[in-house]
């Protein structure tokens, strides 16, 4: 049992003893995940805070928090100080450095895993490109937050399912099609894919301003693919392989997978015995023509199910598709990555599902993102400021690359080197503020070797790395000597990858993997704290095996921590 478990219990265990009657106090398991480390060491290895107790025991929490002091029986694990509401614990530091080491290099790449999540299941909708249009870095997010979470539920033993749900649906589809048979040639589309397409989609809204006639073309060609044809939909499936292909080089890149491309079209003909059970629950009502389900009980505009001229929309797809997926997958959570400008929509559809007789609503979730803009510039497909996903990341790359032609001239494998280095700078910075934030993608900021940025975090890792395959080299076989590990420098580390497990635990509760790269980055930091403080192979032998074996600890938990949000961590720089 490691020592943050151990606490856990014995203050469970001294809170039931003082308190036998008391009714919704926390167990082990919920105390050691509010268990934290105060903001400066003379308060605390950690802390635990008493102000949730204050309900259940009618008491004050700095009472209560004097009270758990007083009676706690266990200085042989730590000292326990009442302060202000917290009941800080002063641990004793060579019996926490043998055990939190012990109980990180046991675990070496799984530190921090668990079982949690056995049998359950979690869909995950992210990504979710829309056909014939460029991957901008408008969908980073989604495909980066929906990715780690992805890894973080693996990691935590739940099975997930990662669904993109394609836009590949819609009248704009006809229009394409119809200016493809106008203007384009076959060779043109091969070559140019994707860019191509929106050149043709670009010029039948020009054309069409002087020419009105055009989008009744579009529409029937829509109605084409609509109906089956076969000619419609041979081009629109050409379009979509061309989509996908161009996708492809970027998830490549990225390491991101799906385990469903089920999008749009996919619920042609799933959607009629959802409305027709809409019908028979007495849900649809007509408006103006259309077909909605009111929600002014709600506070909310009416969901729009069927268009005057019995066409299906969006929310009548989405609609469609969390009953299959329920169905399929028998999900126990639904997550949608998706910005937070179709807040509405999310709600509208989970209180549709609602009130459609369905439980498991409350299982859907929509995990919203803030707006990502470049260099403080606003992105707006329309004014034509895009940033394409694919061009910014290989220059990321390359940018990557210049850094360490520079700085490691001799390193080996420098492209592969400085493949990782580049997305893992692009991906952190996507992934380091609160997901709700909006934020500003900056080079500067992105590709520094030292501030809080990826590349630090790498570097760091490269670090440790180096300094192994030198003890290693040093042929270093002595016993660790824990107590060479109480200094400050060694303590805040070992603080910090005592509680990664808890934070793991908070990014998946919270759907929140900036949580992991906050602590993965505070790691890096204090590991070079502690590496610029301390000598670690030149010392004595048994305290160079104790810093060797911290050095290893910090590297697998920086490992872990890089692969939950989806980063490689190279062994060299
Ligand atoms: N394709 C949509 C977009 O790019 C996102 C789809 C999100 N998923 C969903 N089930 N609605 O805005």
């Amino acid at each position: 049992m490691d020592m943050l478990t151990r606490i856990a219990a014995l203050t469970a265990e001294t809170l039931a003893s003082l308190w036998p009657e008391a009714q919704g106090l926390p167990g082990a398991e919920e105390i050691r995940g509010l268990l934290s480390v105060p903001p400066n060491p003379e308060m605390g290895d950690y802390a635990f805070p008493c102000f949730r107790l204050a309900k259940a025991l009618r008491m004050g929490p700095p009472v209560i928090a004097g009270k758990l002091a007083q009676a706690w029986p266990h200085a042989e694990v730590a000292r326990a100080e009442a302060l202000s509401g917290y009941l800080n614990f002063f641990l004793n530091r060579e019996n926490f450095a043998r055990e939190t080491l012990t109980a990180v290099l046991a675990a070496g790449e799984n530190y921090g895993s668990g079982t949690e999540g056995q049998g359950k299941t979690i869909c995950l909708d992210y990504s979710s490109i829309n056909i014939a249009k460029r991957f901008h870095i408008g969908h980073l997010s989604t495909t980066m937050i929906g990715h780690s979470l992805r890894r973080i539920y693996d990691f935590l033993g739940y099975k997930t399912v990662g669904i993109n749900h394609l836009g590949d649906w819609g009248t704009q589809f006809g229009k394409m099609i119809c200016a493809y048979k106008m203007w384009g040639t076959k060779e043109e589309v091969e070559q140019g894919g994707v860019d191509a397409l929106t050149a043709l989609y670009v010029r039948f809204h020009e054309e069409a301003e002087q020419n009105p006639a055009l989008e009744d073309e579009g529409r029937a060609w829509f109605k084409k693919i609509e109906d089956g044809d076969p000619e419609a939909l041979a081009i629109f499936n050409w379009f979509k392989d061309l989509t996908l292909k161009d996708a492809a080089k970027t998830y490549d890149l990225l390491g991101v997978t799906f385990d469903s491309y089920a999008g749009e079209s996919f619920y042609n003909d799933k959607m009629e015995p959802v409305i027709q059970e809409l019908r028979d629950k007495g849900l649809l009502v007509q408006s103006e023509g259309a077909w909605v389900v009111d929600l002014s009980e709600d506070n909310m505009p009416p969901c729009l199910i069927l268009k005057k001229d019995g066409a299906t929309l969006y929310a009548t797809r989405d609609l469609a598709a969390a009953v299959y997926r329920h169905n399929t997958y028998h999900f126990d959570k639904c997550l949608y990555v998706v910005a937070y400008q179709q807040d509405l929509h999310f709600r509208q559809l989970f209180r549709v599902l609602e009130k459609m007789g369905y439980p498991w609503a409350k299982d859907c979730v929509h995990v919203a993102f803030g707006m990502v803009s470049f260099e403080g510039q606003a992105l707006s497909t329309r004014k034509g400021n895009t940033v394409h996903l694919d061009d910014l990341l290989q220059e990321a790359i390359e940018k990557a690359l210049a850094i360490i032609e520079e700085k490691s001239p001799d390193l080996p494998n420098k492209e592969e080197v400085a493949r990782q280095v580049g997305i893992g700078a692009v991906v952190y910075s996507d992934l380091s503020n609160n997901r709700i934030k909006d934020i500003d993608f900056s080079w500067e900021r992105a590709l520094n070797f030292d501030g809080e940025t990826g590349p630090y975090v790498q570097y760091t890792h490269a670090r440790c790395c180096s300094l192994l395959r030198k003890a290693e080299e040093a042929g270093l076989t002595a016993e660790a000597d824990y107590a060479s590990l109480t200094d400050d420098e060694s303590q805040a580390l070992l603080r910090l990858m005592g509680r990664f497990p808890d934070v793991i635990r908070e990014a998946a509760d919270k759907y929140e993997p900036s949580m992991i790269t906050r602590a993965v980055t505070d790691i890096a930091q204090a590991y070079n704290k502690f590496y610029y403080e301390h000598r670690i192979l030149d010392g004595e032998p048994a305290e160079a095996a104790a810093r060797v074996a911290l050095t290893r600890a910090a590297r697998d938990v920086i490992r872990v921590g890089l692969r939950l949000i989806g980063i490689e961590a190279p062994e060299r720089m």
